[in-house]
């Protein structure tokens, strides 16, 4: 089984931690698992020239991207997180959506109808609040690939690091998330060889 994760922090901090904890629990049940750190990659923003893309059913834009959707076809499973920005995935994690829509375009989004996906939202505010990222990206990009979501969680973190880039760890802002990371694993390695 292969598990791509995308991770849509522009900084090296919670998001990326959480995804290292997954990849060793992914390990352990002998799946592989790629970590795609967004800010590491060069994702330009999507033009929009639709009079383009909906004709010749490609996008015209060369960068990272075109080997990130061929990693994301051969995915049998996925990982998104992103911190929450006002509600919303960082503009990064939104560049990449909106470059996804190629997917949808070139009528490509059977592909992902027999793969499985979690998504994880992280942020400084109310477990509520921080769902709504969540759900945005879960309820809006996924269902529009047509990609089915099997389990979702958000995190509390701290805003400020300050040198500690595992806060999210830290049992007083989420006394459960060993346990949650371990579920959700479990979630997503389900039926999965
Ligand atoms: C531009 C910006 C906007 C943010 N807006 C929110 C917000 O609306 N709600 C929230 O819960 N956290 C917000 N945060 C805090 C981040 O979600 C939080 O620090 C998160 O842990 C960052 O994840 P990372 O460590 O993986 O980068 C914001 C941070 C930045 C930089």
């Amino acid at each position: 089984m292969k598990v791509l994760s995308v991770c849509g922090s522009p900084r090296k901090g919670n998001s990326e931690a959480i995804l290292k904890r997954l990849q060793k629990l992914l390990e352990e049940k002998g799946a592989e698992n790629e970590i795609i750190l967004l800010r590491n990659k060069e994702i330009n923003r999507c033009l929009g020239c639709v009079e383009y893309c909906n004709h010749k059913l490609k996008c015209q834009i060369k960068d990272s991207m075109q080997a990130i959707m061929e990693k994301m076809e051969q995915a049998d499973a996925f990982i998104f997180i992103s911190p929450n920005y006002f509600k919303m995935p960082t503009g990064l994690f939104k560049d990449f959506i909106d470059r996804c829509s190629i997917f949808f375009t070139a009528g490509k989004e059977n592909i992902f109808k027999k793969k499985k996906a979690i998504v994880i939202s992280v942020g400084t505010d109310s477990i509520e609040n921080i769902d709504v990222c969540l759900n945005n990206i879960a309820d809006n990009f996924c269902s529009t690939i047509g990609l089915p979501v099997v389990a979702k969680k958000s995190f509390r973190s701290r805003s400020e690091l300050k040198g500690n880039y595992e806060d999210i760890f830290d049992k007083e802002l989420n006394p459960t998330i060993n346990k949650d990371l371990k579920e959700l694993v479990k979630k997503l390695c389900s039926g999965m060889e």
